[in-house]
């Protein structure tokens, strides 16, 4: 089936996996709305090489996924620019200030920071879900990123382990409700993969060295690796799957 004049609606794409996900996308003739939060300039750059390289519409708005509810605005404006929503990949996150508290040790964990990464990954997905479900009028496919920090234990990441497990859990619930509009919910969980929010970790560089040992692939994973499999559970090869998650890791976590 053709791409051309689909629209997919993806939050954070100023870097890392976002930034991947709209080049892969744009790369397959799909238009772009993505969002972002502090980096304009860097949007505004990304939008205008994806309409240059690509030839698909691409354009940019403001998000911040501590505002969840602030998704409605955010599609009203989208529907200014696109007169369809085919796609919404649910990936910006919190770091710095926003998650003192929550990302830490256990016996230092706090609600406020707790509470802050709740809202940015399970109230940003389902705000922002039901505005993009509520378009996909010809159906269409959500996906949520999360990680497998879920599965197995990352230091000082209980925080947002636990709410990537809650993620995977509300995309299960999206999936059963909306599967009867022709949409389709999954989760791509990857594992460490190198972005900034990787090297925000304070132990970044031990995290990097033991990813690449612990994969069977030895080597870290790259944006581009999340991205293919975003795309694949949006595209008609994926027709039949849905309320499931699927694990990106290069094999770190069934480690030896
Ligand atoms: N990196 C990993 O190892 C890894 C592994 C598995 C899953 N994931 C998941 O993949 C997703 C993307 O991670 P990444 O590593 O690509 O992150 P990243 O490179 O740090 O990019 C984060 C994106 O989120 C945006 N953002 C930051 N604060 C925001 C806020 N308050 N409101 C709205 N947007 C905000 C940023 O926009 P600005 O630049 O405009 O501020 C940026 O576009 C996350 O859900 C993450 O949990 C990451």
């Amino acid at each position: 089936m053709s791409n051309t004049g689909k629209t997919l609606v993806i939050t954070g794409a100023t870097k890392g996996i976002g930034k991947a996900c709209a080049y892969r996308f744009a790369k397959e003739g799909i238009n772009v709305a993505f969002t972002y939060n502090s980096n304009e300039e860097s949007a505004k750059e990304i939008a205008a090489d994806l309409e240059a390289q690509f030839g698909i519409k691409a354009r940019y708005y403001p998000y911040n996924i501590l505002e969840p509810e602030t998704a409605k605005e955010l599609f009203l404006k989208i529907d200014e620019d696109f007169d369809r929503v085919d796609y919404f990949i649910s990936n910006a996150m919190i770091y710095g200030r926003a998650v003192v508290g929550g990302y830490n040790k256990f016996m230092k964990l706090k609600p406020r920071g707790l509470n802050n990464i709740y809202t940015a990954t399970v109230d940003a997905f389902v705000c922002a879900s039901q505005q993009a479900a509520k378009r996909m009028t010809n159906g269409g496919a959500i996906v949520s990123l999360s990680s497998t920090g879920n599965l197995v234990y990352i230091e000082n990441y209980a925080g947002h382990g636990t709410n990537k497990a809650a993620v995977e859990a509300m995309v299960r619930y999206a999936a059963t409700e909306l599967g009867q509009m022709g949409i389709r919910v999954n989760a791509v969980s990857g594992g460490p993969i190198d972005t900034d929010a990787l090297k925000a970790f304070t132990n970044y560089e031990e995290v990097a060295a033991k990813t690449a040992e612990l994969s069977p692939l030895n080597r870290m994973g790259q944006p581009e690796d999340l991205a293919s499999a975003c795309y694949f559970l949006c595209s008609d090869e994926s027709s039949w799957i849905t309320g499931s998650t699927l694990i990106v890791d290069g094999g770190t976590t069934f480690k030896k």
